[in-house]
């Protein structure tokens, strides 16, 4: 595998690629790797010749400084296994590779980035997409690999790629969990082990709801069976619950005669140690 720390390498390697005839995917990341970005990258390697990853913790998604800072970052790690799994290149820039001095372009869906979770982290979205935009034309791929846990993000991603004309196949991969029902997720290292212990919540009030989501109930009442399950568990705050039309991304409502979207988050732990834990699920009644 080979390690790009700036741009000019990687486009060297891309231009390799490219001479050959070989299809590149992209798999973005952020670091603090897990079995859930190992299986963006198997799901890369099966749909592409060639598989480029990123490892870049970006500043401009990050709303409050100490939760850059906190962000884990386990370099090494996982450098190793990226080339485990077979990934040809990965990209480690710095932030003045991706972000020039003195840069003033973003990238925004306005109306998308600004709800649900996007209402909750104002700008956070803008930093996915002026990130992602900034990522497909350095890699120039044909297709990229991201994860369904982050519903709201596929969706932004997906509309900014059809918006802007990227010519990248764009891939969601479902969750992966831990025995426990967890979804993995870099933010898990930083809970303690009772909260850890605790968080599984958020799985068990998705398959709550879900286990009532029959043709006709009232979504009020799914909503308020997933409310009562995180309610149960006491180191759990619910931050938010959204249910949705996976289309429009407009709040569902009445009974359930249409596939539905569910967006769960509680935080766990206190202060600037808390951690901000995402679920989701889709359920066709
Ligand atoms: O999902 C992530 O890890 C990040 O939001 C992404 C897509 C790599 C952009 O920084």
């Amino acid at each position: 595998m080979q390690i790009c720390r700036d741009l000019p390498d990687l486009r060297a390697a891309h231009a390799r690629f490219r001479a050959a005839d070989e299809r590149v995917g992209l798999v973005p990341t952020m670091g603090a790797l897990h079995e859930g970005h190992m299986a963006l990258v198997r799901a890369a390697r099966a749909g592409s010749d060639r598989v480029i990853a990123t490892i870049f913790v970006n500043p401009s998604q990050f709303g409050e400084a100490s939760d850059l800072a906190a962000y884990p970052r386990t370099e090494s790690a996982d450098i190793a296994m990226l080339e485990a799994a077979g990934v040809d290149a990965v990209l480690i820039p710095d932030a003045s590779d991706i972000y020039p001095p003195g840069d003033e372009t973003i990238v925004e869906t306005t109306r998308l980035a600004g709800m649900l979770h996007g209402a909750v982290r104002p700008g956070h979205f803008r930093g996915v997409t002026t990130v992602v935009a900034r990522l497909f034309n350095i890699c120039q791929p044909d297709a990229a690999w991201f994860g369904e846990k982050d519903y709201q993000q596929l969706a932004v991603i997906r509309r900014m790629t059809r918006d802007l004309h990227f010519p990248v196949a764009i891939h969601g991969v479902p969750t992966v969990r831990a025995p426990d029902g967890l979804a993995l997720s870099s933010r898990n290292a930083r809970l303690t082990p009772e909260d850890r212990a605790a968080a599984p919540v958020l799985k068990r009030a998705l398959d709550a709801g879900a286990a009532i989501a029959l043709p006709g109930v009232a979504i009020a009442d799914i909503a308020q069976t997933i409310r009562e399950t995180v309610a149960a568990e006491p180191r759990a705050r619910l931050e938010g619950l959204d249910i949705v039309n996976p289309g429009s991304f407009l709040p569902a409502t009445g009974p359930l005669t249409q596939p539905i979207g569910i967006m769960l988050s509680a935080r766990f732990g206190q202060g600037d140690s808390a951690v901000l834990l995402i679920d989701q699920t889709e359920i066709t009644p």
